[in-house]
Order: C-alpha cells, then structure tokens, then sequence
C-alpha cells in the first residue's frame, strides 16, 4: 500500500485540478453505516419498502417510523473522521477543489471543505410537502410521526430518495467538474447507484487519472481506475495527506 501512496501523493501534487467523488464508506468510520456489503442498511431492510418515494408518500409515518428516525439518531451524533478532516487539509493546501458527495450526513462540511455537491441531497433539512417550507432535523420534534409543518404539511427530509431526480443543478455541475479535473479520487462507494457512479467515467473519458480508496474492488476497479489503494478510507487518507505535505 505504501508505494500507492507515494504514487498517489506524487499524481496529486502534480495535478492541476483533483476533485472528489464520495460513498457512504467515507462516513462508515464516523459511525454511520453503509447501504451495501457487511453492515450495510439495505442487508436489514429493503430500500423499495422503506427509502423510494412512493413508499414515502403511501405510508409517511411507517418510513418515519422504521427508517428515518434511525437515520437521525446516526447523523447527530455523527463527527468527520481522518477521511473527511484528510480532504479538508488536501483543499487548504489548494490540491482539491471540490467534492461531489453522495452522502447525506453533512460531514466534509463540517470537517471544512467548502465546495461540496450534495449530489444525493442533505439530511439536515426536512421539507414541508405541501408549502415547501424548510427546517432544520436537527431541531425537529420527533415525538410527533410523521413531524408536521406549521402549515399541517408532512415533513420529508431534503435528501433523493430512489425513484425521485437527481437535483438538476447539483447534475450538471457534478458532469461540468468531473469533465474538467485532471484527477478524481473515488472513495468509499460502491459504484452501484446511477448517474453518481457515472462521474468517475465521465472523467476518465475526459482524460483525467481516476484513484480508488476502497475495502474491496468495484464496478470501476477494472474499467475506469488508474488504480486502486485498499484499506481503510480513514487510513489511507491520512497518509496520502501527510505524504503530501511531504512533498510540497
Ligand atoms: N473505507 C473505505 N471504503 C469503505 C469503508 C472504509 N472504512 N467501509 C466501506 N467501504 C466501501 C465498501 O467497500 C463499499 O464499496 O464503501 C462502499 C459503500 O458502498 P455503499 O454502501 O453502496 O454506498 P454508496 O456507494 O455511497 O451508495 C450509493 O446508494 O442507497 C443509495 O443513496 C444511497 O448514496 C447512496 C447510494
């Protein structure tokens, strides 16, 4: 792993623009669990039944109920790890501009990065249904389910659920970054979800080096990487970044 390192350290400090792509593996050292593989959510229950916006709309207070107020018990209590604190140095030293999240928890925000795109939306508001009113989770009354508005509107949390659009805004710009870097570090995902595991292609084909950190191989390992660093994201990143102080 050593030597990946090196070489990962010496493609960054050479690269004009690097941007990020992140997973849930990114946050699985915070606490938060992942959706696929060992642990994962989805091995516990069914994202159709329970994280799908029909499943949202047809029964509120059941997703609130047996998902949601989960999800919120996980995410408050969440703080960044080496990982998030390790791409938050890597902007301060001018090497990352921005990263593209699929995650929902926030945490590359509170670590410092200050161009994050939230590709899958964001946790930490709730949306009013019916007067499109935001609030903020983490002062939300949950004794009440489902949490209502002041309006009498049900609150869904500002995050995509499957079957719901990618933001276009959030879209387009991730397609205009990942066309436009020199290198993408993809950490931490599966690659499994659409259009997200589609960024790290789109940069490829635009030239750029594409890095893996991962426990396991992916769909991109074979086809898309450059190459692959395995282990832990928190680890590694925090290696990679101190070997890029070195080198600075
Ligand atoms: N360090 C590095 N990688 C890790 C770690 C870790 N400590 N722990 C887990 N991983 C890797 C796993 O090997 C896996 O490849 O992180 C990945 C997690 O994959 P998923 O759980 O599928 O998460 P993600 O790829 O972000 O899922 C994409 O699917 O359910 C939807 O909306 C949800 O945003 C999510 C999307």
């Amino acid at each position: 792993m050593n030597d990946l390192i090196q070489k990962a350290a010496q493609d960054l400090v050479s690269a004009k623009k690097a941007i990020a792509l992140t997973g849930a593996g990114i946050s699985v050292e915070s606490g938060i669990p992942p959706f696929r593989g060992p642990g994962g959510l989805w091995e516990k229950i069914d994202p159709l039944e329970f994280a799908h916006i029909d499943a949202f709309m047809k029964d509120p207070a059941k997703v609130w109920n047996f998902f949601i107020k989960e999800m919120k018990e996980l995410l408050d209590n969440a703080r960044p790890n080496d990982a998030h604190k390790s791409l938050a140095r890597l902007e301060e030293l001018g090497i990352v501009k921005t990263i593209i999240t699929q995650n929902v928890d926030g945490l590359h925000q509170i670590a410092g990065n200050t161009d994050v795109i939230e590709f899958h939306g964001n946790f930490a508001w709730q949306r009013c249904l019916d007067c499109d009113e935001r609030f903020e989770t983490i002062k939300l009354d949950v004794s009440q389910i489902p949490p209502r508005c002041s309006c009498g509107g049900i609150y869904k949390p500002d995050c995509v659920f499957f079957g719901e659009i990618i933001p276009p805004h959030h879209l387009l710009r991730s397609e205009q970054v990942a066309s436009a870097c020199t290198i993408m570090l993809v950490i931490g995902t599966s690659a499994e979800v659409h259009p997200a595991a589609l960024m790290p292609v789109i940069a490829k084909q635009a030239g750029a080096k594409v890095i893996e950190i991962n426990l396991e191989k992916t769909f991109l390992t074979q086809k898309t990487s450059d190459y692959i660093i395995m282990g832990k994201a928190g680890e590694i990143m925090k290696r990679l970044t101190s070997e890029v102080e070195r080198l600075l």
